[in-house]
């Protein structure tokens, strides 16, 4: 298994680490500080407080505008992973004969990166169906999109996970191997 990593392999890994993390952390707001019940909730209220009076239905349209700006985010970010996603496979096609991974360890992190890149690519293409595909599908392509956290939250304990365990065993220092490459 390749042991080094080139200035645009840390790049691109990088590029993707920083977007996921930030598309969870759009998720994370939207499911939680910034949910359409839990603001609808606040501002009813708070309203009721000062003797003003409105329909849940009616707090839950301002909460969606207050959570919009927010999440427009997701979609913009959005667009930049699918970039460096495509940018990822262009690449790992051209340099193939790079991987090759002799130990059960290796041949499992291999495994995982694949599954992890397919079902990426499903989260990619169901992001932008949402966004520009036929409005029939999208309840149903929404139902699948949302998936996504799923194994993402699987993939990052696993990476994270098997990061930790490299550098107290087999590999050390090869966190530092993938932000400056090899010394
Ligand atoms: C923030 C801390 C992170 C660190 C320190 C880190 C470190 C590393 C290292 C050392 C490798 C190479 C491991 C090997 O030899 O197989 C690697 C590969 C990889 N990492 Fe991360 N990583 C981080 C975050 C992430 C995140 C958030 C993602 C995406 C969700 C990610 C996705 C990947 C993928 C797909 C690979 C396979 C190689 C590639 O396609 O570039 N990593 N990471
Ligand atoms: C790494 C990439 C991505 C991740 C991790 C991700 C994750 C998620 C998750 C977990 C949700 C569900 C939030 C909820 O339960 O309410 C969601 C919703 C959404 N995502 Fe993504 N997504 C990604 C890429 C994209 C892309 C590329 C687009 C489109 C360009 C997109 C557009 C949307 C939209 C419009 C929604 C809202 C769907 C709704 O109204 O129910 N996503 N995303």
């Amino acid at each position: 298994m390749k042991t080094s990593f080139t200035l645009f392999d840390r790049t691109l890994h990088w590029a993707l680490a920083l977007t996921i993390l930030f598309m969870l952390l759009t998720v994370f707001l939207r499911l939680n500080w910034m949910e359409k019940n839990h603001v609808a909730a606040i501002l009813m209220d708070k309203l009721a407080a000062i003797d003003i009076e409105i329909t849940k239905d009616q707090a839950i349209k301002i909460a969606k505008q207050i959570r919009k700006p927010m999440f427009d985010w997701h979609v913009i970010i959005g667009y930049l992973v699918s970039g460096i996603f495509i940018l990822r496979m262009l690449f790992h096609i051209k340099n193939k004969k790079s991987f090759n991974p002799t130990t059960t360890r290796e041949k499992f992190q291999l495994w995982v990166y694949r599954i992890f890149y397919v079902l990426l690519a499903a989260t990619l293409i169901t992001g932008l169906i949402i966004e520009f595909g036929p409005k029939s599908l999208k309840k149903s392509i929404e139902a699948i999109h949302k998936l996504t956290l799923y194994y993402m939250i699987a993939f990052l304990f696993l990476h994270f996970s098997g990061i930790l365990l490299s550098e107290f065993t087999s590999k050390k220092g090869i966190v530092s191997k993938m932000i400056g490459g090899e010394k």
